[in-house]
């Protein structure tokens, strides 16, 4: 076992990587009458749907992603309830000396007993929009292979298949799937 300074040493580059996207995502505009922002007051639910979601409760992303990224932390509400929610953090990249904005999907989820009725579809596609019209160029986004649903909705979105990795990260296996957003419309 490392010690935690080790970690912290190890974890250095990413979180520069972090800063500097978190700073390219306050300047975006939200233009969305059907999904909204994270605001602090959304945490603790947020946190409940979370859990109710997924078997591994690692809060770490959710904690630090929620605020640094807040500007593409997107929310469903109905009712004034939020019952779906979908994260994204922004890593700049140069590609063939162009820099390139590359989201990833980090967390996404909708209330069990609201499951089946597009809500994940209709959240998902304004959150691409948003992040278009902020100039994003590319979507990522991991989904464990017996996700079905989650795969079928991304599929339909337009995100292709580029990666399947295997017990990685303490998680059953998953494929890595990515979106252009480039020349996407739908
Ligand atoms: C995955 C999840 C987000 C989907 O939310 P949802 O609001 O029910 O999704 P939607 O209703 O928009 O779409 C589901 C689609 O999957 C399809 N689907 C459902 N079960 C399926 C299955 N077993 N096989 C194939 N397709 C399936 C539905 O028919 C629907 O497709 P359609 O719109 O073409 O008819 C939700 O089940 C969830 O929160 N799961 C737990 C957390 C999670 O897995 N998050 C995603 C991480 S990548």
């Amino acid at each position: 076992m490392l010690p935690s300074f080790f970690y912290g040493i190890l974890y250095i580059p990413r979180n520069i990587f972090d800063y500097i996207g978190s700073l390219k995502v306050k300047k975006y505009i939200h233009s969305s009458k059907k999904i909204r922002t994270f605001k602090e007051d959304d945490f603790v639910r947020i946190l409940d749907l979370h859990n109710s979601c997924f078997r591994k409760k690692d809060h770490h992303q959710i904690f630090n992603y929620s605020r640094l990224f807040r500007n593409i932390f997107y929310v469903f509400e109905e009712n004034g309830k939020i019952i779906a929610y979908l994260g994204f953090y922004i890593h700049l990249k140069f590609e063939n000396f162009k820099l390139v904005q590359k989201a990833v999907a980090f967390s996404g989820c909708v209330d069990e007993h609201q499951r089946g009725r597009g809500i994940y579809s209709t959240l998902y596609k304004e959150c691409l929009t948003e992040l278009k019209n902020n100039n994003v160029n590319v979507v990522y986004s991991c989904i464990r292979v017996n996700n079905a649903a989650a795969l079928h909705v991304h599929e339909k979105l337009g995100f292709k298949i580029i990666n399947s990795k295997s017990k990685m990260r303490g998680i059953e296996d998953f494929y890595q799937v990515k979106l252009k957003l480039d020349d996407w419309k739908i």
